[in-house]
């Protein structure tokens, strides 16, 4: 049987801060972002935009089509949760409102999540053939100012449609995987900003990605010259370009400049604009790769890497299907990216650090510019969501 994604629709904030701007107020070189860590901007999220109303504006578009009608099972990955308890997926359930026959679920495991979710999905189809189901991955990547990291942050959602015969990309059975009970980047239930060992974080992403390849290919046995394309999870895209490096070196393949960038490029584009989007990263590189690629995938095997620190890493890959241009959100993303606003410096200070109040009191957010859903207050210390569509 063939599950994988049917559709992918991806969705950032309407605000971002370009990396020269913050190059100014750190005194530190432009180019050290722009080609050091390969970021140019980085996706804000205003106070009335959460996790809910990012994954809930990704999958419009599909409940939009008509898309959601039937689907039994919605996984919401995410590292940056609102609730101890209640999953985020059930908001955007009935933000979306989706049929109640349905089951809804929150998963963590750093950038991971999305991963294990597509994966949980395809498992649900392959017990329960016909049916479909939902997976959103949807974070803001925060780091304190000043911090190495800061430059690394952004914010957005992917929403893919898992189903049986998909339009995009079947996924192949295979998949190479690692785990290892390490600390290179944590966020305790108290801090609002993840504490990362930045260094060490990106050794780590290296050794998984070499450790999940082996298991891969032990099993496939399939080499790199089997694929026509990666997708890397992307917490700058650089990372992506010299993991990329690594494997080859490790494998002894020679790559150059021009391999390098027909091999990843593509997948880069929204990262570099958007920032990193945590479990939804390395599907914003998917929905990139697909949508601003001019050769014809269809039929090219795509490798996928996907890493969440603590750390889980797998490779796996897909293959893509014949009419799969027929079936993307291309316009839509493009006209979301070309209409963002710019933040001056002052503006990204206090949204930063405008914290969602914890006191219990009743707030009203006010509106800044968002997708078709707002997070516009809090009552009786229950979130408050609001649909901007009539
Ligand atoms: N022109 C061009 N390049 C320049 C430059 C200039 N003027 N100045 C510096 N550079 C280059 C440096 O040489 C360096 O390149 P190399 O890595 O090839 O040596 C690059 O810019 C970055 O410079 P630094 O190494 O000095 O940067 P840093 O130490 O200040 O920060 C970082 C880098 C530690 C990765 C930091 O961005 C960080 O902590 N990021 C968050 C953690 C992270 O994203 N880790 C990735 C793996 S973990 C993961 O993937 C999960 C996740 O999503 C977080």
């Amino acid at each position: 049987m063939n599950i994988g994604i049917d559709r992918i629709a991806f969705y950032t904030s309407h605000y971002y801060v370009d990396l020269k701007m913050l190059a100014e107020a750190r005194s530190v070189d432009v180019d050290k972002f722009y080609k050091g860590i390969g970021q140019e901007k980085m996706g804000i999220p205003p106070p009335d935009e959460d996790v809910v109303t990012l994954g809930a504006s990704a999958a419009w578009p599909l409940m939009r089509d008509g898309l959601l009608n039937d689907v039994e099972l919605v996984l919401f990955a995410t590292e940056s949760g609102i609730d101890q308890s209640k999953a985020a997926g059930v908001y955007v359930h009935g933000l979306l409102e989706m049929q109640p026959r349905c089951r809804v679920v929150e998963l963590k495991q750093a950038c991971y999540s999305g991963t294990a979710a597509l994966q949980m999905a395809i498992g649900f189809i392959a017990r329960n053939p016909g049916k479909k189901a939902l997976v959103i991955a949807s974070d803001v990547a925060r780091y304190e100012l000043g911090s190495p990291g800061e430059a690394t942050q952004g914010c957005g959602a992917v929403a893919m449609l898992i189903a049986e015969n998909p339009q995009l990309v079947v996924i192949e059975p295979e998949s190479g995987c690692y785990t290892q009970d390490v600390m290179d980047f944590w966020r305790p239930n108290y801090r609002s900003e993840a504490l990362v060992d930045g260094k060490y974080s990106t050794m780590v992403y290296i050794h998984a990605l070499l450790e999940s390849w082996a298991q891969y290919a032990d099993l496939t046995g399939r080499t790199l010259s089997d694929f026509d394309r990666f997708c890397y999870h992307i917490p700058f895209t650089k990372m992506a370009e010299k993991a990329h490096q690594k494997l080859c070196r490790k494998l002894k393949v020679e790559l150059d400049p021009e391999q390098m960038q027909h091999l990843l490029e593509d997948s880069l584009r929204y990262s570099r604009i958007t920032g990193n989007c945590y479990a939804g990263s390395m599907y914003v590189g998917l929905a990139s790769l697909l949508d601003t690629t001019t050769a014809d995938l269809s039929g090219k095997r795509i490798g996928f890497y996907s890493y969440g620190s603590g750390c889980v890493g797998e490779f796996f890959s897909g293959v893509v299907q014949p009419e799969y241009r027929n079936f993307l959100y291309a316009d839509e993303h493009q006209n979301m990216l070309d209409n963002r606003t710019e933040l001056t410096y002052q503006q990204y200070e206090d949204i930063f650090n405008y914290a969602v109040p914890t006191d219990g009191g009743e707030y009203v957010f006010p509106q800044y510019r968002t997708g078709p859903f707002r997070f516009s207050g809090i009552s009786q210390h229950k979130r408050e969501y609001e649909s901007l569509m009539e």
